[in-house]
């Protein structure tokens, strides 16, 4: 294996990696803005958003396959297969995505800040999906890590509330 291909392939798992330690820590409070990895012990001062059972269960099923999505566009890129890299981005987080969620789940009940965060990961993603083509992890982990911030920035912002 080539060295720039194993570097390649480094990046890759770092990538996953960041991402689950994101994830995992982003039921907590944030330290916002720093480049290491959010503390677990701090309270939680996200924002709530009351949502009826139904739309909850929407907006989690939407997340779960946020989640997958991204597992799936890893291991397309890990086959080196833009394409198909290219159509699970646009179709499953781009604005596509997005307006099939938002008729699903009572979007007045959002803060309007909430949108804007979903509208910047939803751009993300769009500029994730344009960059595909080039076959260029250098340009594309970039723009791929944009779209994890995205995640990762509404996670300590919000949460549903529990009840
Ligand atoms: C605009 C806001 C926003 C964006 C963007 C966002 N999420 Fe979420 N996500 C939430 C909220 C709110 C919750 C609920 C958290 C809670 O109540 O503790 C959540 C929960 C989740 C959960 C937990 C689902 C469960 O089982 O309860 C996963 C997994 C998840 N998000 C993945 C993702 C991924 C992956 C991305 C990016 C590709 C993403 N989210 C982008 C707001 C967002």
């Amino acid at each position: 294996m080539s060295r720039g291909r194993m570097t390649s392939k480094a990046s890759l798992s770092c990538l996953v990696l960041l991402f689950l330690l994101a994830s995992g820590c982003a039921e907590h409070q944030p330290a916002p803005g720093m480049s290491g990895v959010t503390p677990v012990h701090l309270p939680d001062v996200r924002t709530p958003i009351p949502l009826e059972a139904d739309a909850r269960q929407e907006h989690r099923a939407v997340m779960l396959q946020h989640l997958e999505t991204i597992q799936a566009i890893v291991a397309a890129l890990a086959d080196e297969d833009y394409r198909l890299a290219q159509g699970l981005t646009e179709t499953h987080l781009g604005f596509f995505m997005h307006r099939h969620a938002m008729a699903r789940q009572q979007p007045e009940n959002f803060p309007p800040a909430y949108h804007d965060l979903a509208m910047a990961h939803h751009e993300a993603a769009e500029k994730l999906a344009d960059v595909m083509p080039t076959k260029d992890l250098k340009r594309i982990l970039p723009e791929f890590n944009n779209v994890l911030k995205a995640c990762v920035a509404c996670h300590l912002e919000y949460r549903l509330r529990h009840s």
